[in-house]
């Protein structure tokens, strides 16, 4: 079985190869000869992964899937969640990010967060979501130096470690985007 992913990082590409049964070949917009970006105008994670898996099914006409992922800290309001990559602006890094919300949670008791992916799935012209979250808490300073984007300043429930400490394999067997990978996986196999 064939899936085309609207997405192009590699890292996450891995992820998925690793988690999804060897029936389900998961193509990526480099194989299907798409070098584009894709706007992400949504105000939820919902929507933006809507988005992106309807503007691939509308290019290509094939089963489709895109995800949509992001923290959410709830002495924020929620915040960053669906601006999650570009939360300290434009352009900005992982670590520029870190530093902001390290910066607003200053002298706050409360810093429980969650990760969420939402993974929105067009198969045989039918469309299915699936979610994934982990609950944690926001550290007080940046520890660890693998993983991506918020990994050093969160601390899953039941952990000691940062994602940001773990290995690969650590963090991909309780993340987020594990969970949701493999409500879809079980999806696929049960088709
Ligand atoms: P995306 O939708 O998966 O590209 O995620 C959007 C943004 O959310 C990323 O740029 C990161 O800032 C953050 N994010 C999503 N998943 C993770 C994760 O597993 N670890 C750390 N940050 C993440």
């Amino acid at each position: 079985m064939k899936l085309i992913f609207a997405s192009g990082n590699q890292y996450k590409l891995q992820e998925l190869q690793s988690k999804l049964n060897s029936s389900i070949e998961v193509l990526s917009m480099r194989d299907v000869g798409f070098a584009g970006d894709i706007d992400e105008p949504g105000e939820t994670l919902e929507e933006n992964a809507k988005i992106k898996a309807e503007y691939i099914h509308n290019l290509f006409h094939e089963n489709c899937f895109a995800d949509d992922s992001g923290i959410e800290i709830n002495a924020l309001n929620g915040e960053p969640g669906v601006y999650s990559a570009r939360y300290a602006g434009e352009g900005c890094s992982f670590a520029d990010n870190n530093e902001k919300v390290l910066e607003k949670l200053k002298g706050i008791e409360d810093r429980t967060a969650r990760f969420r992916t939402v993974i929105h799935l067009i198969y045989d012209n039918q469309h299915y979501v699936f979610e994934g979250e982990v609950k944690g808490k926001i550290t007080m300073t940046n520890k660890g130096v693998d993983g991506f984007g918020y990994d050093p300043i969160f601390i899953p429930d039941g952990q000691i470690k940062t994602f940001a400490e773990m290995t690969l394999d650590e963090k991909n067997s309780i993340s987020h985007r594990a969970k949701a990978v493999q409500k879809l996986s079980d999806f696929l196999l049960n088709r």
